[in-house]
This record gives structure tokens, C-alpha cells and sequence, in this order.
């Protein structure tokens, strides 16, 4: 059956931070999609008079397509436009004891919580049912892109991509690699770690080429889902696992992603795995699982060491600090990363961390940054430039998005909203009946600066950051495609 050509053109307010320092706000603009190849086709500022057929032709090039071929999106007042939220780091199965167990430090938390509930998807069922429930509670809070721990297990982690497939998100799914120092009822021998690693890697890449041939895609292919390498953290994995896993990812060109730096324990504890190293980072780097594309969550209590080896290879960090602060393991210095140019996004580390979303993210990293300064200043730390100013909600704007598709090494494709990148995207509503975010005539600044005016959105957009949730996010489109709306 051939493919129609669809395009949707959007008209209203349209948001995002191509780079840190830029917020662009489009009170009134035009955006067209191709949902055939799932791109941005153009955008403009609407001058309220071009119609979306007129810029369809323009950006398409080709005056042959009709209006029946075009779906006009008209967003309402209190509505945006803006990229999708990227998550750069959680678990999956560890939704099921969501909110439990923040009195414990990382590694009793683990012991205690984590190994015991991710055991239990081995049960298939138990599985498609959770991971079911999980990925819908993740979309609707308007989450396009996401980088999922699963357990150990080959078949429920192929379960969870399916799921995530026939929801319509976009992810990397990574099965969990733990040879060493694990639980008799929760761990596997390295032969079974690396076996089972490429028999999940060869399913998932075969699913997705099945996928693709499905939907006709055309021109440069993007898989939805990808498989990411997944070894642990450095105390669950023997050296010759994380070596076969590195091979692995560098043969198949694969994301990577682990754990660096979380816990001041954990750091001793993985140096006394491998005493000949001299950071926590350098185990990673010896077994070749630092490059672009690897995502290392946490990166609390990192040495002059780690942070050279983190940037000179061009790993990128996923900063998770609901989760640091909710199991008192620090506070990450996002000023320090962005100082040293290292890729930095945001993780919500569910369960570490107790909220699937990455609005909720943004406020905690403010709070974290602020936390630090406060801490740095009354140290009496010589602050100066942008690391002595708290990080704006537009910076915040930039990690959940831009910054996040930059850690997921997909910068060129995802995270803004601009011509010829993937339009994975989000319609924010701020006017929502019991919106946490209140009504903008109830806010003096917006009305003094004119509604729909640049200086009344940026204050909205201020509300949105540190007061959204789910209930303001009103459609999820990933890939040119509508995955949901309330
Ligand atoms: N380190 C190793 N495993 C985990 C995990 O599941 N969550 C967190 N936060 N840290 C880890
Ligand atoms: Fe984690």
C-alpha cells in the first residue's frame, strides 16, 4: 500500500534553545512537518496572511501538493509549541516501587529495593503488564525520547522495546549486564552476560529493520528504538564482561550507558575492583566504553581525573538530581560540566529518583545548582561569569531538550525545532482546567506586558518550568507522528 504524503502545519507559539544561551519565542509562527519522512519541512513568523498550503509549497519546493493533503494545527491560547522532553537515564522496572526506600544510601537501596523488584521480570507477564503502564505514564509526561535501563533478562527486555514500539516512542533500550557482586537470585556469569547481550542486540536491530521496511521509510533511516550497552556499574561487572561489552557496542557502532561517580561509597568500592586504576572513569576508559555516545548518569563525585577522561573522549552526562538529592548522594556540579564543554542532559532515574518527569528534572537541577552556589559562596569560593549565576529556566529548557539529544549523540536530528531535524515535539497547555500553572490573567507581569507579547511568554514559560506536570502536556508527537493527546 503506498504511503500518502501527509504534512501537518502548525500555527501559534513555538519554543526552543537551539543553543544554552538562546531562548527563541515565536508568539505567532508557522511550522511545517512531513510526517512521510517524520521531518521539519520549514518555519517561519506568521504574517497572518500566508496560507499553510502557500507554505507547504515554499518549503517543499513542489506546488502539486493539495490541501487535502495538509492537517492544520491551530494552537489555543496558553498553548506551545516545543521540542519533546528527552530523558537521558531511567530504569523501567523500577516503577514498580516508585517512591519507596529514599531513606537508604545507594548501594543498601540496591541491596534492599532494586535487585529483589528487577528479579521479578523474569516473569514475561508480569512484564508486558508493567512495562505497559510504564511507558504510557512516561509519554504522557511528554517524554519522545528516553534511554531504559530493563533488567537482566533478554526476553522481558525485548518485551519492553516492543511496548515502547507499539506506543510509538522513541528510545535506546539496554538489557543489564551484572556479572560480579550480585545476588545469587539476581546475576549471571560473564558468558551469559555477553551471550545474552548479543542475542538482545541482534532481536532488537532486527525488529527495527523489519520496522522500517513497514512503514516505507525513505532517505536516511533512524531507527525508532536502538539497543544500548548496558553494563551496570563498575561493581557489577567483571573486566572481561565490560571489555566483550565494548567490543559488542563498537562492532554494531552502539550507545553505551552506565553509572559514574554517584555515591562516595560506590566510588570506593569500584576502585577496589580495579586497584590499578586511579579513577572510577579510567576502569571505563581502560575498557574502551568511553566515546560519543556513551551516557554516564550521576557524575556527583568526579576527580580532575574524570571529568578530563569524560571530555577528552566525548562521553556525555545524564544529570539525575531528583534522585541524587532523594538518596543524599550529592549534588552534581551541571557548571562545571558545561565549563569543560562536556555534553550534559537530564535523567529522571526513576527509581532513585521518585518523578517520571523531566519537568520535574529541570526544578530539581535548579535546585541543585542553586544548593551548590550557596554551598561554593558561603565556602568562600571565588565565583565569576556564568558559574556564579543560577542557572536561568531557559538553561533549564536547553538540558531537557537540546541538551539531552546532545548526550544521546542525536544533536543533529533532535532537540530544537528547525528545519530538517526529526519533529519530535510537544503542545503545552498552561490554560488546562486545574492547571498547577495559574491562568495568565492572574499574573500582573503578563498582562502589563501585553498577552502573546516575547516578555509575557518568557514568563510563562518561567510558570511552566517550575510549575508543569502532566496535566499541561496535551499532545506527543514523535517522528512526525501523534502518539498522544488528552
Ligand atoms: N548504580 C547501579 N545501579 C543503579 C541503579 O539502579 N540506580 C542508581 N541510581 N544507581 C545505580
Ligand atoms: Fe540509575
Amino acid at each position: 500500500m503506498a504511503t500518502i504524503q501527509r504534512y501537518l502545519v502548525f500555527f501559534g507559539c513555538l519554543v526552543d534553545t537551539p543553543t544554552i544561551d538562546k531562548l527563541r519565542i515565536e508568539p505567532k509562527g508557522a511550522l511545517g512537518v512531513d510526517q512521510s519522512t517524520g521531518r521539519i519541512i520549514g518555519r517561519a513568523a506568521h504574517d497572518g496572511v500566508t496560507s499553510a498550503i502557500d507554505y507547504v509549497h515554499e518549503w517543499t519546493g513542489d506546488s502539486a501538493v493539495s490541501g487535502e493533503n495538509i492537517e492544520v494545527v491551530s494552537l489555543a491560547h496558553g498553548q506551545f509549541l516545543m521540542p519533546g522532553l528527552i530523558d537521558t537515564h531511567t530504569h523501567a522496572p523500577q516503577f514498580t516501587f516508585l517512591g519507596i526506600g529514599h531513606d537508604l544510601p545507594l548501594m543498601d537501596w540496591l541491596n534492599k529495593y532494586t535487585f529483589k523488584h528487577e528479579s521479578e521480570f523474569k516473569d514475561n507477564q508480569w512484564a508486558r503488564k508493567m512495562y505497559t503502564e510504564v511507558i504510557n505514564r512516561v509519554v504522557r509526561n511528554g517524554v519522545t525520547f528516553a534511554a531504559y535501563y530493563g533488567t537482566i533478562h533478554v526476553e522481558a527486555t525485548c518485551i519492553l522495546a516492543e511496548v515502547i514500539r507499539s506506543v510509538g516512542q522513541r528510545a535506546y533500550v539496554g538489557k543489564v549486564c551484572m556479572d560480579a557482586n550480585s545476588p545469587d537470585y539476581y546475576s549471571e556469569s560473564t558468558a551469559e552476560s555477553l551471550e545474552d547481550s548479543k542475542e538482545f542486540v541482534r532481536r532488537i536491530l532486527n525488529a527495527e529493520t523489519a520496522n522500517a521496511h513497514g512503514d516505507q521509510q525513505k532517505g536516511q533511516h533512524i531507527p525508532l528504538i536502538k539497543p544500548i550497552i548496558t553494563p551496570r556499574f563498575v561493581p557489577s561487572c567483571t573486566g572481561e564482561c565490560l571489555a566483550g561489552l565494548s567490543e559488542l557496542a563498537h562492532k554494531h557502532e552502539l550507545p553505551i550507558q552506565s553509572h559514574l561517580c554517584e555515591n562516595p561509597s560506590e566510588v570506593d568500592f569500584a576502585k577496589s575492583c580495579f586497584p590499578d586504576c586511579t579513577s572510577y572513569s579510567s576502569i571505563y576508559d581502560k575498557h574502551g566504553l568511553l566515546k560519543q555516545g556513551t551516557i554516564m548518569a550521576h557524575c556527583v563525585h568526579m576527580s580532575d581525573e574524570d571529568l578530563r577522561l569524560i571530555r577528552a573522549t566525548g562521553a556525555g552526562i545524564s544529570h539525575c538530581p531528583n534522585s541524587n538529592f532523594s538518596l543524599a548522594s550529592g549534588t552534581a556540579d551541571v557548571h562545571r560540566f558545561l565549563s569543560e564543554g562536556i555534553p550534559v542532559g537530564l535523567g529522571t532515574d526513576v527509581g532513585g529518583g521518585y518523578s517520571p518527569s523531566i519537568i520535574d528534572s529541570m526544578r530539581m537541577a535548579a535546585a541543585a545548582n542553586r544548593t551548590l552556589l550557596a554551598y561554593k559562596r558561603d565556602r568562600g569560593d571565588f565565583l565569576e561569569g556564568r558559574s556564579a549565576a543560577p542557572l536561568e529556566f531557559s538553561e533549564l529548557i536547553f538540558l531537557a531538550t537540546q541538551g539531552g539529544a546532545q548526550v544521546m549523540g542525536m544533536r543533529d536530528n533532535l532537540g530544537s525545532l528547525e528545519a530538517g531535524k526529526l519533529f519530535d515535539a510537544i503542545v503545552v497547555d498552561l490554560d488546562v482546567p486545574r492547571s498547577p500553572v495559574p491562568s495568565s490573567t492572574f499574573t500582573p507581569a503578563v498582562i502589563a506586558f501585553g498577552e502573546g507579547s516575547v516578555d509575557a511568554w518568557r514568563l510563562r514559560l518561567e510558570q511552566f518550568v517550575f510549575l508543569a506536570d502532566d496535566r499541561n502536556i496535551a499532545r506527543v508527537f514523535v517522528n512526525g507522528r501523534l502518539i498522544h493527546s488528552v
